[in-house]
């Protein structure tokens, strides 16, 4: 997932007991592979088996030099995105647009598959639209292509994220290919997974959002499959080290400044649920106004002699000894 799935928080799904877990998409245009952006998405160092990476794109030799380009840099399996809904991806009509062209879905994969002797997966949406799903014909090409594993998201790319996700298309696909494939689409809980695995008879299933925030719904699945019983959540002390682990690593990858800008949306996912959140953030949008307000009208915050003048309160404060403070925040 674009934006989602870095490094650090492959690894942490991995930890969680995700068995799989895929690069954000590289790219198969070259002119893109020189940015920071592509240099991290193509960064593995340290991931654990199988590392997957996605690439995109229209073309089909572009897209055969891109897996073998990821392959050299540490690919272990390469996934084609013909799912991404985006007008455009990576300034070509690809993703999810290139289900319209059977013909073209073809050459890409043949091209692909040909180029890597590692396997092949391809991920796709119902099809393009209501009045044209063609999941089982692309299927079909992918299987007859010698692609290796087909991850279905349940909705069309004229869906979007809208409307119930189609499981009667994913059984249908399952049924009519041998090869193994994924469901995918609002999956949230450990039972919605069994009853998709149950309905479906899929192989495996791919979990997108519902990992935001909560990377252990990894092991809660795979617990409850195992014993069909409800693995307690990880406690607040777990999660809290959890948590402060992955920002550890994030700032690693990413580096400070960008780090700190990136790590924003999973602090969000994780404290969204959370009792408190609402007035965290009501609190923190106090604080980014007041200063906003407070940039028009002076460029610098006050001097000692200027600060003790305004506010006789926090000068007194100060005079107080550490361990007041310690003693008021504790009481
Ligand atoms: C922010 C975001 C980025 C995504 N990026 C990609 C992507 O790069 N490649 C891809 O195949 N799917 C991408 N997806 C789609 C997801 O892989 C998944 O198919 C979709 O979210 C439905 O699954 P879910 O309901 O479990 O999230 C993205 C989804 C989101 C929300």
């Amino acid at each position: 997932m674009a934006g989602v799935t870095d490094r650090p928080f492959r690894m942490l799904c991995k930890r969680m007991g995700a068995g799989y877990a895929v690069s954000e998409m590289v790219a198969a245009n070259p002119k893109l592979w020189g940015t920071d952006k592509s240099r991290r998405r193509t960064d593995h160092a340290g991931e654990v088996a199988p590392i997957a990476v996605q690439i995109a794109g229209a073309d089909p030799a572009m897209m055969a030099d891109a897996a073998r380009y990821n392959v050299d840099r540490g690919a272990q399996i390469i996934d084609i995105n013909m799912g991404c809904p985006a007008k455009k991806v990576c300034n070509a009509a690809a993703g999810s647009a290139l289900l319209a062209d059977e013909a073209l879905v073809a050459r890409i994969v043949d091209a692909v598959v040909h180029a890597v002797t590692v396997p092949v997966t391809l991920k796709i949406r119902t099809g393009p639209a209501p009045h044209s799903r063609n999941a089982i014909t692309i299927a079909r090409i992918a299987q007859d292509a010698g692609i290796a594993a087909l991850a279905v998201h349940g909705r069309t790319r004229a869906c979007l994220f809208v409307g119930p996700v189609e499981f009667d298309t994913v059984r249908a696909v399952k049924r009519a290919v041998r090869i193994p494939v994924f469901a995918n689409g609002d999956i949230v809980t450990p039972r919605q997974a069994r009853d998709v695995l149950a309905y479906t008879g899929v192989d495996a299933l791919m979990i997108g959002r519902a990992a935001q925030g909560r990377p252990w719904i990894f092991r809660e699945i795979a617990h409850y499959l195992e014993t069909g019983r409800a693995l307690a959540p990880p406690s607040v002390a777990e999660a809290r080290s959890v948590i402060l682990e992955h920002l550890d690593d994030h700032y690693t990858f990413y580096g400070e400044e960008l780090g700190v800008r990136i790590a924003r949306k999973h602090l969000h996912w994780y404290s969204a649920s959370l009792p408190g959140a609402l007035a965290l953030r009501a609190q923190r949008r106090a604080v980014d106004g007041f200063f906003a307000r407070l940039a028009l009208e002076s460029e610098r915050l006050p001097r000692a002699d200027e600060a003790l003048r305004n506010d006789r309160p926090a000068a007194t404060r100060a005079a107080r000894p550490p361990a007041f403070e310690l003693e008021a925040l504790a009481a």
